[in-house]
């Protein structure tokens, strides 16, 4: 049986959340007992290859998000609301989330944003939509955040992001990712609310951390400042995949072992059968 938010609490230990897309990758995070799987909008950077996370269309992570959901058997499953699926009224907001745990069948969404989203969070939570807040650097606001990633460092910023994560709590949210901010701020925070908070970049006084799958297997290995290389997967799948061209252009494989025998004499009926072959 899937985690509910119920489970989703704080606890002795730090909470481990890992992004998946598909039926294998969330099939690896549950067997290594993560506590959620987040089919994060991320998708549009590390599997379709934009530049940023404002392309992905609520249909993708739909589609995303079943995959993931047939295969978690344990962790939590949060579906991530794409850029312009909630931003503009509440009724968006709740007819995108009603679709993605409807249709996808995950246990929760996440959306960005603060104070300005609460009011929306709120009705969500009401009609019975769990709901992880995101705050800090939020991806999807890429074009108005300005060049620097990390948010809250100086004293007014900072005093929002800490009302951005008050809010989200009082209006229901069962979490807040905290992204990119100082990590004496995400301590602070985690200080005063209830819920989990969740960092990535945020440091270690958070209650659980996410990273991103492609990011911490090193496919490929960015050396991003925030994440960390916990194996090199791309480096192996490469070794893997010229291994076998090697061996292909070699003639090396297949060998006969790979495939399956024929009856002697149909192979030699039909060899007859053939103009041109020896046996005609
Ligand atoms: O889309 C995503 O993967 C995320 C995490 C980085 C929190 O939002």
């Amino acid at each position: 049986m899937p985690m509910t938010v119920r489970r989703f609490v704080r606890g002795p230990k730090p909470l481990c959340v890992v992004t998946a897309y598909d039926y294998p990758s969330a099939r690896l995070a549950d067997q290594a007992a993560v506590d959620a799987i987040l089919v994060g909008d991320s998708v549009g950077q590390v599997v379709q290859g934009y530049p940023d996370t404002l392309s992905v269309t609520l249909d993708e992570m739909i589609y995303h998000t079943k995959m993931v959901a047939r295969a978690a058997q344990d962790a939590l499953v949060i579906g991530d609301m794409p850029f312009m699926s909630y931003q503009d009224s509440t009724e968006h907001a709740l007819v995108s989330a009603g679709r993605l745990m409807k249709e996808a069948r995950c246990a929760a969404v996440k959306l960005e944003g603060g104070s300005r989203m609460a009011e929306t969070v709120l009705k969500m939570v009401e009609c019975g939509i769990p709901v992880m807040g995101h705050i800090g650097y939020t991806p999807q606001s890429v074009h108005t955040l300005g060049s620097g990633r990390a948010q809250g460092r100086d004293l007014e910023a900072a005093r929002r992001v800490l009302t951005d994560a008050l809010d989200l709590e009082a209006a229901g949210a069962f979490a807040v990712v905290l992204e990119v901010m100082p990590h004496r701020l995400a301590s602070l925070i985690t200080a005063q609310l209830h819920v989990p908070t969740i960092g990535i970049g945020a440091g270690p006084g958070c209650s659980g951390q996410v990273l991103v799958w492609h990011d911490l297997l090193a496919m490929p290995d960015l050396g991003l400042r925030h994440s960390h290389a916990f194996a090199q997967v791309g480096e192996a799948a490469l070794a893997g995949l010229r291994a076998y061209r090697q061996a292909v252009t070699d003639g090396s494989f297949p060998t006969i072992a790979h495939s399956v025998e024929m009856a002697d004499e149909i192979a030699v009926q039909l060899e007859q059968e053939i103009p041109g072959s020896p046996q005609a």
